[in-house]
């Protein structure tokens, strides 16, 4: 027989998933471990996508999505970033995840390198080795805040280096960069010639600090940034996102190369080099979906503070359960997951506990080795559902034993 190609053959399964489907096989399980928004989708979003099935709009759209769409994101990311966003520098992708791998299609090489946070969201690693691509963890560590330093990523460049992929705020860990730490990734990005893939689905959910895109700072044209209304309006199976390539005049990275002599690629080489790509992967984004997208982006956005403010509302309950039983926990200051330390509990062997944990107390949570090797001993609990069943779920987490009194 032959055989399956080795870059998928090897890939490692997905831990949440496997938790999940664990609890939705249990009936009557506490589900934490999923970022599923929990809203209705508003009913505007709904008879928009309904209405193009009715006008019988269902043939392919140009690569890029249909020309509205790409504006509002456009607009949307200049109203949020203030950063000037040509429509024309716009892909509409089939969620966040076809952005990614749209980006990472267009950046990696065989054997080329790229630069993925641990702990990070799975796929950045998962979908670089399907490009034959090598990820390369970079440690956050609890004693920095789970911030990423500057001299950790130096240490792992190598020649083979090409994009360092950026996620605030982050999933799995609700951490936000501040400003400058953002300006100064971008600088280290100038400096070593390397592209940024920036992952902005949660850009809607910060919490009392504001979200700085690297866009802002990106003055030579290196940054990919991808968006999502699958978190932003809870669209989660509309699959509708945004990849917004680099509009320097330049485009990208060939700033320097050009500089130092080397063949440039034009900006409108990467808008069509980009148009290829998606022609030959999913070609263009379902267009019922992308008209209730535009009905998101366009029409009230009421949905958006209601759902910031009730996962905000979550955090600050489910981290007042933490705090009371003396669980460690990093104080999200974004997106809708709380990440905390159950070592005390987990002997070492965090996915084998979650598991446990489903099976004997019902609820699932997401094992912190899910998202790389730092998360052991971690969990990840989900904010954006039921309070009422999250303060149940994370009041079973078992406390840690308080030390004897001498
Ligand atoms: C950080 C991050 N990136 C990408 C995705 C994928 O989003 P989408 O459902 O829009 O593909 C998710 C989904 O959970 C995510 O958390």
């Amino acid at each position: 027989m032959p055989q399956l190609a080795p870059q998928v053959s090897d890939l490692p399964p997905n831990q949440i998933r496997q938790i999940t489907e664990a609890a939705w096989a249990q009936p009557g399980s506490l589900v934490l471990s999923i970022g599923e928004p929990g809203f209705p989708v508003p009913a505007h979003v709904l008879d928009a996508g309904i209405a193009t099935l009715a006008r019988d709009e269902t043939n392919y759209t140009p690569n890029a999505g249909i020309a509205p769409l790409r504006a509002a994101f456009a607009k949307r990311f200049h109203e949020l970033n203030g950063v000037a966003v040509d429509a024309s520098a716009v892909f509409v992708t089939s969620g966040a995840q076809q952005g990614l791998h749209l980006a990472m299609s267009l950046l990696l090489a065989p054997g080329d390198e790229i630069l993925v946070p641990n702990p990070g969201y799975p796929t950045f690693a998962m979908t670089s080795r399907l490009l034959n691509a090598v990820p390369v963890p970079y440690p956050l560590y609890p004693e920095h805040g789970f911030q990423p330093q500057l001299a950790d990523l130096e240490a792992l460049l190598t020649e083979r280096t090409r994009v360092l992929m950026l996620n605030s705020p982050s999933n799995p860990l609700g951490a936000v960069f501040p400003a400058d730490l953002t300006r100064r990734l971008v600088e280290l990005a100038r400096k070593h010639d390397l592209w940024i893939i920036s992952d902005e689905c949660y850009e809607a959910f910060t919490f009392d600090v504001p979200h700085t895109s690297p866009a802002v700072f990106d003055t030579d044209g290196r940054v990919f940034t991808s968006f999502t209304t699958s978190k932003t309006y809870g669209l989660t199976g509309l699959r509708v996102g945004a990849l917004v390539i680099p509009q320097a005049p330049s485009g990208g990275a060939a700033a320097s190369a050009r500089e130092s002599g080397q063949d440039a690629l034009p900006l409108l080489d990467l808008q069509a080099v980009t148009a290829t790509v998606v022609e030959s992967t999913y070609s263009c984004v379902s267009t019922p979906a992308q008209y209730a997208a535009l009905a998101a982006l366009t029409g009230p956005q009421d949905y958006v503070s209601t759902a910031r403010r009730h996962y905000r509302a979550n955090r600050d309950a489910a981290a007042a359960v933490l705090r009371q039983k003396g669980i460690r926990y990093l104080d999200a200051q974004g997106a809708f997951y709380l990440w905390a330390d159950m070592s005390h509990a987990s002997g070492g062997d965090i996915r084998a506990w979650v598991h446990r944990f489903l099976a004997e107390d019902g609820v699932a949570v997401a094992p912190g080795t899910a998202f790389g090797s730092i998360g052991e001993g971690w969990i990840r609990i989900a904010l954006c559902g039921d309070s009422t069943e999250l303060i149940a779920g994370v009041s079973r987490l078992p406390a840690p034993v308080p030390l004897p009194q001498l």
